[in-house]
């Protein structure tokens, strides 16, 4: 199971779609069904959906998996009882399978059958998504809900997070202990240290600065930097997550805890925790589709 790409709603995409692919430095690539689509460097065909929608909200988020796998996860989730309906995706890639909401609202798709496309040389974009992080009221309780039915596995407990992966990477996705659903932040994979940093100072070029970072995180070890974006929602450079195995012990929120005065391993950095918060708490989610039966995946 990957994780792929974000599909978001909002009024105005174009401008998005414009600071994702002359600042962020990601890449256009052929648009369909009245959506714009990014793509990184990597093999999957792309990374943000942008849609035109009169109240932002994210309307998906979109993993890929083999279709023995996604045969048993319909059967999970049918099981459950989560909404869900059966798709085709007519995104570039294609590919088709289920479409679930979460307990508190989230929107997860499950695809088989996609399509990879030629990765990009030579350029210095964003690889793939590494990670969607969610706000919830419960994270507890939606840690164990894709445990159970997704099959993810928590790879980790903090007093702020529960850490969530679904491969060999510590985490494809986490849930923030917020008190309210919302999108939390959607983190790019660069190619490495360096990458990051020169993606900090293309936005700096353009008189953005990052509202934390850089630093390196505890859980999953990974080097970030974040930034609140022009069209609303925190955006992550990030790299160099740990690869972990089966045998990895979960840790809790006191295995986790910081010396006073620091919240990552670098301690470099101010933590613009105001701005973050408003920023984290635009992006909803709306289902806006019917449930049905998922019959044979
Ligand atoms: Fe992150």
């Amino acid at each position: 199971m990957k994780l792929r790409s974000i599909e978001l709603a909002l009024p105005d995409p174009g401008s998005a779609a414009a600071f994702l692919a002359d600042i962020w430095g990601m890449a256009p690539t052929e648009g369909q069904d009245g959506s714009t689509y990014l793509r990184g460097s990597g093999s999957f065909p792309y990374l943000v959906a942008l849609h035109e929608a009169e109240v932002e909200h994210a309307r998906s988020t979109t993993f890929v998996c083999e279709q023995a796998e996604l045969a048993r996860l319909a059967g999970r989730v049918a099981a459950a009882g989560w909404p869900a309906r059966t798709v085709r995706s007519s995104d570039p890639g294609g590919g088709s399978g289920i479409e679930v909401e979460l307990p508190e609202g989230e929107i997860f798709r499950f695809l088989a059958g996609t399509s990879d496309a030629d990765p990009i040389e030579g350029r210095d974009l964003p690889v793939k998504l590494t990670h969607v992080v969610f706000n919830s009221q419960d994270a507890e309780a939606t840690g164990h809900a894709v445990e159970k039915v997704l099959g993810f596995r928590v790879s980790d407990r903090t007093k702020g997070m529960v850490f969530v992966r679904c491969n060999e990477s510590h985490h494809s996705t986490a849930f923030a202990r917020a008190g309210f659903p919302s999108l939390n932040h959607i983190a790019f994979e660069m190619s490495d240290i360096d990458a990051v940093m020169r993606g900090i100072g293309r936005l700096r070029d353009h008189g953005m600065a990052p509202s934390w970072g850089p630093g390196r995180h505890g859980p999953g070890d990974n080097v970030f930097a974040y930034f609140i974006a022009p069209f609303g929602p925190v955006i992550e450079f990030s790299t160099a997550v740990e690869k972990i195995t089966d045998d990895y012990r979960v840790g809790a929120p006191e295995d986790w805890a910081w010396p006073e005065g620091r919240i990552d391993h670098w301690g470099m950095s101010d933590k613009d925790f105001a701005g973050l918060r408003a920023a984290e708490q635009r992006f909803r989610f709306h289902r806006d589709w019917d449930a049905g039966p998922l019959g044979a995946i």
